[in-house]
This record gives structure tokens, C-alpha cells and sequence, in this order.
């Protein structure tokens, strides 16, 4: 039944929902060979541990786990990040600094609620995250995409839309970036920051797939230089332990902690007890590292694999060459469309995502995202292959 009657929002009117995940839904048939996704590889699921651990959990605390809880999180977690976000993100936070949130998707819509009036002009890296461009434009903001390149967000370009725009804030994700895979550099992470007190704007920095580093060394996160609590840092654990179990944190300034707080409370209450218990168990048992180790020596090969395949197809002009991450951005020719290849490829059993969506400012029709992470290397070679013939006999 549908209701014709319903009067929605005026905010919801330009919103038609993520084109990927409808287009997941379109490569989801029995078969299909899907480079299309984000998800973690189903054999880094711990799904045996985490069994352990929650039952382990309910036995020891289990009243206290199915009682409502507190909006600001579990309390041994928050201990945890404390050190987690010294380690990982060499960020120092007190727990006042620090929410667990539901995903780092819910950091996302928090802070743009807290944040953000209708209207606020927003910067965001181009290309980028299509689920994140989608709550910025829930919120009405004016979204101005800042051109990147191999090192990430190009900053004298940012500086110029900076002095242009006003802008309230900065969103980006400096770490094999979703969808092209590239790292930020140094030098950049450190301007980032000093032009984030400059102007006095704040950066939402999102770090999903930090730890799934293959290859080179880490390198320090944009709020590691924050001076004066400009950057809010938004991490998950839904990369590297489980999407399923959506349990993410921010970092950031108290009063923007505490504001994101008061927004969480009408939003879920809170993030699941057990499963902040479990995440929580999970990396004080010292099984986070292993399990990221383990996962990584696999998604490299298939990185890699990926790669020596893509360079056999001549229709590629330009690739990205990840250092870790879940995704490659390949193009082929400019003013060339990549949606009838789609198609094609589809319709041979095999998904890719087409840049488009992922540019705010659209076009980049010769442009494409591909995952990794949930084929195996021969299936990934046999995929490959067929999407060199689609690419190739045209
Ligand atoms: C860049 C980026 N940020 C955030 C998320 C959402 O992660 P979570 O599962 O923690 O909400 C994703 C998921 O694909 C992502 O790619």
C-alpha cells in the first residue's frame, strides 16, 4: 500500500537515497562477481570470537548489558578509546573528548546537527563518500567540492575556496579515502590543521580504513596537529572488527562532544551495551591486531592482484595505487561514459560502482570505484577478466 497523502519535508524533497546502495541491491543476485561493495571480506568477520565474547559478556554482566545505558557510552569502551586514540591516531582525549557512537555514519549526522544550519556552506574532498555528501544534504548544507589529487585534498585550492566560501566546516577522509583509495600527506594533515584555526572552521575528519594498511608507514592524524579543537576525528570499528555490530566513536572538543551528546540522546539513546562490551572486550583481549594483520595480508594480495589485472585493460587510462584501504579508482578516457560498460558488465555477471555519485558536483562519467576485499584472487582474476573484455571489444 502506498499512501499519496503522506506531505514529507522540504528537506527530504532532493533526497532519492544512496544510488549505491540501490545498485547493491541490483548486484546482489546469485552469481554475480561484485567488486561493488565496501564491506569487509567475509572470512575477517570474527564471528567465532565474538560468539566467545558475548557470551563471556551476558554471563558476567548481563543484566547491566540489556538495561538502557548511558548516552555518553560504556564505560570500560571509553577507557579504552582513551588509549586506542593515543595509540592509533597519536591524538591525547580525555573520556569528555570522547562519544562512542553508532557508526561513524552517526558521528557524521550528529555533528552536522549540532553544527549546521540550512544554508552553511560545507567543503568536501572531490571525489567523496557518497553516504556522508547524502547527510550533508539531509541537513541542507551547500556542499563546494575542493579538487584532490594523489596526496589528497589539494590545500592551496583549499585555501582559495576557504576565503571564497566562508565555510562552517570541512569534512574528510584523509586515509585510503573512500572511493579512491589515496592517503593524504603530511605536509598537508599538518595545513589542514593550521588552516582549520586560521579560519577558524572545523574539520571532520573520517578514518574508517586507517588501520588497513598494507603498505608504507601510518601517518599521523589531521587532529594530532589540532590547535584549539577545530578538528573533531571520527573513527569505526566497522572496518576492522565488524559493520554489523555499528559501533564507531568521535574525538573532538567537549563542547562539541557534549552538544553531539544532547543530539544522540533523542537519536538512539545510546549505542548497544553489548555491543560496545564486545568491541571493548574484543580489543582489550589483545585480538584487534591479529585480526587486522591477518585480514590485511589477505586484502594486499588481492590488492595487488587487482592491479597486475587492471593494467591489462587498455580502456584504463589512470588508476590510483592504494597503500591499504578497501578500494582502487581507476578511469578510461575523459569525456568517455562508463555507464554503458556497467551495463554490460552487469549483464556478464560482474558489478562495479561508476564514479559519478561520488563527485557532489557530478560528472566524471569515466570514472569508477573498485573493491577488493570481498573476492578471492581467483575469482577477482576471473572477474577482472571479464571486465576487460567488456572494457577492451567495444
Ligand atoms: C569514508 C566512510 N566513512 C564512514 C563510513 C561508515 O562507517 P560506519 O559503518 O562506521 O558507519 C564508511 C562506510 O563505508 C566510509 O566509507
Amino acid at each position: 500500500m502506498t499512501n499519496a497523502q503522506l506531505q514529507f519535508s522540504k528537506r527530504m524533497e532532493p533526497i532519492t537515497g544512496s544510488a549505491i546502495r540501490e545498485l547493491l541491491k541490483l548486484t546482489a543476485k546469485p552469481g554475480m562477481i561484485s567488486f561493488a561493495g565496501g564491506n569487509p571480506g567475509n572470512f575477517a568477520l570474527p564471528d567465532e570470537a565474538i560468539a566467545d565474547i558475548a557470551q563471556d559478556m551476558l554471563k558476567k554482566d548481563g543484566k547491566k548489558l540489556l538495561q538502557y545505558g548511558p548516552t555518553e557510552g560504556y564505560r570500560p569502551l571509553l577507557d579504552t578509546l582513551v588509549g586506542y586514540v593515543a595509540e592509533e591516531f597519536s591524538v591525547t582525549a580525555s573520556q569528555e573528548e570522547i562519544l562512542p557512537v553508532s557508526g561513524s555514519s552517526q558521528a557524521m549526522d550528529l555533528i552536522s546537527k549540532a553544527y549546521l544550519n540550512p544554508g552553511d556552506t560545507v567543503l568536501v574532498e572531490s571525489p567523496t563518500f557518497l553516504g556522508n555528501i547524502q547527510c550533508l544534504r539531509i541537513f541542507e548544507a551547500n556542499i563546494v567540492p575542493v579538487p584532490s589529487d594523489d596526496n589528497g585534498i589539494d590545500t592551496v585550492e583549499l585555501e582559495r575556496l576557504i576565503n571564497m566560501h566562508h565555510p562552517k566546516m570541512l569534512y574528510t577522509i584523509p586515509t585510503f579515502q573512500n572511493p579512491t583509495g589515496i592517503t593524504m600527506s603530511l605536509e598537508r594533515r599538518k595545513t589542514i590543521a593550521q588552516l582549520a584555526a586560521k579560519y577558524q572552521m572545523l574539520v571532520a575528519e573520517d578514518e574508517p580504513y586507517r588501520s588497513l594498511r598494507f603498505e608504507g608507514t601510518p601517518l599521523p592524524s589531521i587532529k594530532s596537529f589540532d590547535e584549539g579543537g577545530w578538528v573533531v576525528l571520527m573513527g569505526s570499528f566497522s572496518k576492522v572488527i565488524s559493520p554489523g555490530l555499528r559501533v564507531g566513536f568521535m574525538v573532538g572538543d567537549a563542547t562539541l562532544i557534549r552538544k553531539c551528546t544532547v543530539c544522540k540522546q533523542s537519536a538512539d539513546v545510546h549505542t548497544p551495551s553489548l555491543n560496545q562490551a564486545i568491541v571493548n572486550e574484543f580489543v582489550t583481549r589483545g585480538l584487534l591486531k591479529p585480526q587486522i594483520e591477518k585480514a590485511c595480508a589477505v586484502y594486499r594480495t588481492q590488492m595487488h592482484t587487482m592491479l597486475e589485472e587492471l593494467k591489462k585493460i587498455q580502456a584504463i587510462e589512470y588508476h590510483t595505487t592504494p597503500e591499504g584501504g578497501l578500494f582502487i579508482f581507476a578511469a578510461i578516457a575523459e569525456g568517455k561514459d562508463v555507464g554503458p560498460l556497467f551495463q554490460k558488465a552487469v549483464a556478464n555477471n560482474v558489478a562495479f560502482v561508476p564514479g559519478e555519485p561520488f563527485y557532489p558536483e557530478g560528472g566524471h562519467k569515466n570514472t569508477l570505484r573498485l573493491n577488493f576485499s570481498n573476492a578471492d584472487v581467483d575469482t577477482i582474476r576471473k572477474g577482472m577478466s571479464i571486465l576487460r573484455s567488456c572494457f577492451d571489444e567495444n
